[in-house]
């Protein structure tokens, strides 16, 4: 789809709703083909650092294309979406332009959600450790669970905290959420809201014992289908 008249690629690596992870081989195929019409590579990396695998970290397009631009926040790998803070990282023009984009805008954000996100920024390993604790624990056992649902199936993801479930079973998407949550208390976001119709998004860095809970009943509420 890229033209001479690209000006910009978006991505999201990792992705959310998939936990899909582009490969850094892929990542440099991207890179050349937005070199051929100089577009920059916006990519939202707001889970990076959930990889399922090594250190977590795969590489940020900002170290692989001289136009790259990395979003992130503390709200996802680090766990902390109350403190409202993220960054960018990318070429001087552009984070000098959005400084001013935000100054017009923001101003700054709170001083006290600053000072919060410095102390997490400075245990960083220590947050990230217990996180990839719970994000790879967590999808082992997601992963047993649908090994064991006949009517769900998946691609399994590489990173990220959310998958994305399809269901076989003729009904709309946003009526099976709305019947399981009357049902069961659980809530999972209808394929319908992603234009991703005959799927449903899972999140899956909860509490272990709540996770165990929720897949049992959905399990109850498949079992009317079965
Ligand atoms: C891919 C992705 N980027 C960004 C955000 C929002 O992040 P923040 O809460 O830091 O604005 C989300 C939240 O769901 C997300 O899934």
């Amino acid at each position: 789809m890229v033209s001479a008249k690209t000006k910009l690629i978006s991505l999201t690596n990792p992705n959310n709703p998939t936990g899909s992870l582009i490969s850094e081989e892929m990542l440099y195929k991207i890179a050349d083909i937005a070199r051929t019409c100089d577009a920059y590579l916006l990519c939202d990396e707001v889970y990076r650092g959930c990889d399922q695998e090594g250190n977590g970290f795969s590489k940020s397009i900002a170290d692989i294309y001289e136009k790259g631009i990395s979003t992130a926040s503390m709200s996802k790998s680090f766990s902390l979406a109350g403190l409202r803070l993220g960054w960018m990282a990318g070429p001087i023009e552009i984070l000098k332009a959005v400084s001013i984009r935000r100054d017009y805008n923001t101003i700054s954000i709170s001083m006290i959600d600053d000072h919060f996100a410095a102390i997490a920024l400075e245990s960083k390993d220590k947050i990230i450790d217990r996180n990839q604790k719970i994000t790879r624990g967590n999808l082992k056992i997601l992963d047993e669970w649908i090994q064991n649902e006949p009517l769900i199936s998946y691609v399994k993801p590489k990173s990220g905290t959310t998958a994305l479930l399809k269901y076989d079973i003729d009904i709309h998407s946003r009526d099976f959420c709305v019947n399981l949550l009357d049902k069961t208390g659980v809530m999972l976001t209808p394929g319908s809201a992603m234009d991703m119709e005959g799927y449903l998004r899972i999140g899956y860095a909860n509490n272990v014992d709540i996770l165990k809970t929720g897949l049992n009943k959905i399990s109850e509420f498949l079992s009317e289908y079965s």
